[in-house]
């Protein structure tokens, strides 16, 4: 199987989660799109979905599923989302396609977090993959200076404006062993929107699309 059929295969096997009457809490990326296009074939039987996203969104509706503001919903049973890392922990990385923001917030509503990944994504240690840091696009170099001041090497992710109008940084070089301390440490800088780190929230479910079929963890 090529990674994406892995990620096809990770996202059908999430479909098992989704029941009667649900707002489904959809995440952001390829893994999700696979997602997306399998639960259309559920549309009529949900109420529909939070989206983490704008592109999301879009898909969402182009296969006729409704997408509810969250401010509309007092809670979620389920969020599905892709990752670009993962420990055997379930502390993540995210936020290669610039939606971490949106997408933590949804994720913070949810009852159960469910990551859909193909097995490149399981890591020992998180930090190989840069992690993002949406900015306020005028605290950007002040951020950057922060930054390497806790170790890492930022670099300003050019030409992309995220979903709020915001700035990336992409940390490399980071190698990190406390990713709840760090996630909070990162927070605590002025001009930070949200860091790619989900740890605090982590996931719940893994299901990892190999060569042997979806696994569950
Ligand atoms: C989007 O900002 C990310 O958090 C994605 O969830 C993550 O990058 C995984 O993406 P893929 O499913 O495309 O690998």
């Amino acid at each position: 199987m090529d990674q994406n059929q892995k990620k096809k295969a990770a996202a059908e096997a999430a479909l098992e989660y989704v029941k009667s009457d649900m707002i489904v809490g959809v995440g952001t990326g390829s893994t999700v799109n696979f997602f997306i296009e399998a639960l259309a074939s559920k549309k009529n039987m949900i109420q529909g979905a939070v989206s983490s996203s704008d592109a999301s969104t879009a898909l969402l509706k182009e296969h006729g599923i409704e997408v509810f503001d969250l401010n509309e919903v007092a809670s979620l049973d389920i969020y599905i989302d892709g990752a670009d890392e993962i420990t055997k922990h379930k502390h993540m990385i995210k936020g290669g396609g610039a939606a971490l923001t949106r997408e933590k917030i949804v994720a913070a509503v949810a009852k159960t977090f469910i990551c859909i990944i193909d097995d490149t994504k399981h890591v020992p240690v998180l930090g190989k993959f840069p992690l993002p840091i949406e900015v306020i696009p005028l605290a950007r170099s002040y951020v950057a200076r922060e930054l390497v001041k806790l170790g890492g090497d930022p670099v300003y992710r050019q030409g992309v404006v995220t979903d709020n109008g915001n700035q990336i940084l992409d940390v490399h070089n980071l190698h990190i062993m406390e990713p709840t301390k760090l996630e909070t440490q990162i927070n605590q800088i002025v001009g930070v929107v949200t860091n790619g780190l989900f740890a605090q929230r982590g996931a719940d479910i893994v299901l990892t699309g190999t060569d042997k079929g979806v696994i569950k963890e």
